[in-house]
């Protein structure tokens, strides 16, 4: 895969995809969120690829926001319409099959705390600063901000965010539960990697099963998204690799997982 505004590999079943436009910190034009989503499309499709980690390029910004000279010539219907191309993107990657890591390794503004926001998982680098800083501009979150933010860390910490426009320190994500921990830069893409590694031992379904469980539970009732829990539940219990993990505990051996 050749992009303009990305950088992408594969290594040890880890597919990687670093926003590359260091020079304007990352900021997501439409060519970029473009990228972004043929960039996972492919990944999904690829068997090698079974989890996803996603950072920005340099060890200033994960993703410094939307790109605001593109913002800055929106009207009305071209507003909606540009930010529907940017949730679809975010759609993509919070019930993308594969577990995806956001490595969050400076900046993340804006659409930036939005792609995370859309990851599975939030690890943080210590220099992280995140934030919704669109009211500064006249605008709001569009990518799905003032949504998962309130479903994340709640609806009050989601309310001062969002209406202060406040950038917060990773010490300060890592208390309102933004990110799920925070560790030095040099060690930012080893722990991501750590991470995925260690879920990759799982059965690949699921992998995928827990997170429509847990995507789609949260839109339902308790008792609806307990259903939804059993259905899942029974379709793992049809898969070969629930057959293969029970028996591999039972046989006191490792389980091989084929993804089936
Ligand atoms: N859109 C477009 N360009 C952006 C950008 C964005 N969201 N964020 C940064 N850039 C560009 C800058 O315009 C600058 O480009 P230039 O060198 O051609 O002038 C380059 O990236 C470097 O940014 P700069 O502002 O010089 O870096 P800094 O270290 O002084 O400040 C920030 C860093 C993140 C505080 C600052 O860039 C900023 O406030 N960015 C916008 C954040 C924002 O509001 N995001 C939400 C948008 S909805």
């Amino acid at each position: 895969m050749a992009f303009k505004n990305l950088l992408t590999k594969v290594e040890s079943n880890l597919g990687w995809i670093i926003i590359n436009r260091p020079d304007k910190l990352n900021a997501l034009n439409g060519e970029t969120i473009k990228e972004l989503q043929e960039a996972f499309l492919s990944f999904q499709e690829d068997p090698e690829v079974k989890a996803i980690v996603l950072t920005g390029s340099g060890e200033k910004a994960f993703v410094a926001g939307a790109d605001i000279t593109e913002l800055a010539r929106l009207d009305q219907s071209g507003g909606k319409d540009y930010v529907l191309k940017g949730q679809e993107l975010t759609k993509i990657i919070e019930n993308f099959p594969k577990p995806v890591i956001a490595a969050v390794n400076g900046y993340a503004l804006g659409g930036g705390t939005e792609i995370a926001l859309a990851c599975h998982i939030r690890i943080a680098s210590e220099n992280a600063k995140m934030g919704q800083p669109e009211v500064k501009l006249g605008l709001i979150p569009g990518y799905g901000g003032t949504q998962r933010l309130a479903r994340l860390v709640g609806k009050g910490q989601a309310m001062e965010l969002v209406l202060s426009g406040r950038i917060i320190d990773a010490d300060e994500a890592l208390r309102i539960g933004l990110v799920n921990r925070v560790v030095p830069q040099a060690d930012l893409l080893p722990t991501c990697e750590a991470v995925a590694k260690e879920i990759v031992t799982n059965a690949p379904l699921a992998l995928e099963y827990a997170i429509t469980a847990i995507n789609r539970g949260l839109e339902k009732t308790l008792e609806a998204g307990l259903l939804l829990e059993a259905d899942l539940f029974g379709q793992a219990c049809a898969t070969e690799d629930s057959k293969e993990g029970t028996q591999a505990f039972i046989e006191k051996r490792k389980a091989n997982f084929q993804g089936k």
